[in-house]
């Protein structure tokens, strides 16, 4: 699995990188960005889930590889 974030749709919410920092980070403005290349490590699709469900904007996009 492999995350990505639209920065069209991206508002800032945070909750991203409050339910899996292991996965997003912020930038100096707080948005949202995908730690490294976005690949899901084993046993953090669930994390990835739960982010993506709870971004109020969907902005968080979700890819089965
Ligand atoms: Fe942006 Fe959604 Fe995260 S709006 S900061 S991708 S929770």
């Amino acid at each position: 699995m492999k995350v990505t974030i639209d920065p069209q749709r991206c508002q800032g919410h945070g909750r991203c990188y409050d339910l899996a920092p292991e996965l997003f980070g912020e930038d100096d403005e707080g948005y949202g960005r995908v730690l490294g290349d976005g690949v899901v490590p084993p046993g953090g699709e669930r994390a990835a889930r739960v982010a993506a469900a709870n971004c109020p904007e969907r902005a968080i996009v979700l890819a089965e590889e």
